[in-house]
């Protein structure tokens, strides 16, 4: 497997970004399997040697919390505080290996919204006007006549206010065709291929200046515009701007080293402005765009829409504190096409949990540690050919497509070839019943091979695997697939994962 080592590529950098997100309301699922994919990405990364920042944090300014917190009688601040803690906790909950959490209320974050406002403002590209159009509190997002469905916004079931008010507007309109000329030639990259061709479409269709400032006397839970104190900037700007911040806030040799970002990860609702508004704020500014764009698959909850009004709303925090977090990651990774729509549900969880983690996994560990407890493992001794010493089992792990599957995207696809292997070790162990044969060797190759799939399955289950390396005597790094595992003794351990009932 020579093309292991090939892959592991020594200083390279991998940045990866999820959406920051509204503090509005406790974390849900949504959020949550956005920071769960990142995570996945970010420690595959890691897994191949590479150096890896991942971000993510909350959006905490905004009409929308405004208004909650005044609803909660809070300050802003003060209610922001209290949600921005629990999704700290729900990420370590959730075993989320983020390098850095950017809050927009930072003030290291305000500062550098203010100084790139100063340089756009300063190059013409902000001018004052008088801005109209329809503005959705819930998206908290300016939407043309043809957005509504019977004169609502689709996303919210909301009517949005007519705003006609004095504001400061970003020469949108300047960067359509460099930024068709930039998506079109892949320069900056939208995937699924579909969500691209949609971009394109809406661009074509004509890019209008947008107002990127609100009112301060109606907003005034917002960074101040430094060239004006009657205004406060549209949530927004301030937003994409955490990409830069969160980078720079670690250092500016840190903001050298990883920008622009490999990858950055949403839902379909918010692609349109992070398509249009945010690359032309960076190329005002002077700096390099992202360069990839994926759009993964927005899900519903049994069949519906999650809602408060519904109250079909999941938190992610009782799943895991429920099933555990690696059922949920595992779940969630593991049932939606990455980049597809999606549907999930309780019970799917538990009934994956129950065939796939409890029955495949966890007793594949628990048959196999249990044996080589009792009967020890033995490595096969080499023959004439190298090739005749090699376990014959791990032959049927598709490295190379899994690999392929991970430069795609289709973490689940990587996902489903991984556990094609696990099940082709169930059936080895079957076939040739060391239980009965008491045989070393097969015990050792079963071993070996459970190593493999450990170390490939670490991005998704952690700590699970972090255990099985443990208990079977070797460490999760990238080129140890490769390796023999090294003769030891083998210690039957603790149930992995119980099955629900
Ligand atoms: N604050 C903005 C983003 C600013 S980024 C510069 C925002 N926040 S949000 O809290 O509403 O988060 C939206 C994101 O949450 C989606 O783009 C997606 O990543 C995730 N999801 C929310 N609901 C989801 C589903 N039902 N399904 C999948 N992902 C979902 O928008």
């Amino acid at each position: 497997m020579k093309e292991i080592t090939k892959n592991m590529k020594k200083n390279k950098t991998f940045y990866v970004t999820t959406p920051i997100y509204y503090t509005n309301a406790p974390i849900h699922l949504g959020g949550a399997y956005t920071t769960i994919a990142a995570d996945v990405l970010a420690r595959w990364h890691r897994l191949l040697g590479e150096e890896v920042f991942f971000l993510t944090g909350t959006d905490e300014h905004g009409q929308k919390i405004q208004e909650i917190a005044e609803k909660n009688n809070e300050k802003p601040k003060e209610f922001v505080d209290k949600i921005v803690s629990d999704f700290k906790k729900a990420f370590q909950l959730l075993d989320i290996s983020n390098d850095n959490f950017i809050r927009t209320t930072d003030s290291f974050h305000i500062e550098e919204v203010q100084d790139l406002l100063n340089i756009l403002y300063k190059k013409k590209l902000i001018y004052k006007g008088v801005y109209e159009s329809y503005y959705c509190i819930g998206c908290e997002q300016y939407l043309t006549l043809s957005d509504l469905v019977d004169g609502k916004c689709p996303l919210h079931n909301r009517v949005p206010e007519l705003k006609k008010e004095e504001a400061y507007l970003f020469k949108l309109s300047s960067f359509q065709n460099k930024l068709l000329k930039l998506i079109k030639s892949g320069d900056y990259c939208i995937l699924p291929e579909s969500r691209r061709k949609e971009i394109l479409t809406f661009i074509e269709s004509g890019l209008q200046d947008v107002s990127i400032s609100r009112l301060k006397e109606k907003i005034s839970w917002g960074i101040e515009l430094p060239f004006d104190k009657n205004h406060t900037v549209w949530v927004w700007p301030d937003a994409f701007w955490n990409y830069v911040s969160g980078l720079k806030q670690k250092g500016e040799e840190k903001f050298n080293k990883f920008w622009p970002a490999n990858i950055q990860l949403m839902a379909k609702d918010i692609l349109r402005v992070h398509a249009t508004i945010w690359p032309a704020l960076l190329l005002g500014a002077g700096y390099k765009l992202p360069k990839t764009l994926f759009v993964h698959g927005y899900f519903t909850i049994d069949g519906q829409k999650m809602s408060k009004s519904l109250g079909n709303v999941i938190s992610p925090i009782y799943l895991a504190e429920k099933y555990g977090s690696e059922s949920v990651r595992y779940y969630l990774m593991r049932n939606i096409p990455f980049g597809s729509d999606g549907d999930v549900s309780e019970k799917a969880l538990v009934e994956r949990y129950n065939n796939e983690l409890a029955n495949k996994l966890g007793n594949l560990i628990s048959r196999v540690s249990t044996l080589a407890e009792k009967y020890g493992i033995e490595k096969a001794i080499t023959h004439t050919h190298r090739e005749d010493s090699q376990n014959k089992l791990i032959k049927k792990l598709k490295i190379k497509e899994i690999e392929k599957y991970f430069e795609s995207y289709e973490i689940d696809k990587a996902l489903i070839l991984i556990f094609s292997f696990i099940d082709a070790c169930n059936e080895y162990i079957q076939n040739k019943k060391p239980w009965e044969t008491h045989d070393k060797k097969i015990l050792y190759e079963i071993a070996d091979s459970i190593k493999a799939a450990a170390i490939l399955l670490w991005p998704f289950i952690p700590e699970s695997c972090e255990k099985i390396a443990k208990q079977f005597g070797f460490e999760i790094k990238y080129e140890n697939i490769n390796k023999p595992l090294k003769e030891n003794n083998i210690k039957k351990g603790e149930i992995l994962f119980k099955r629900i009932e």
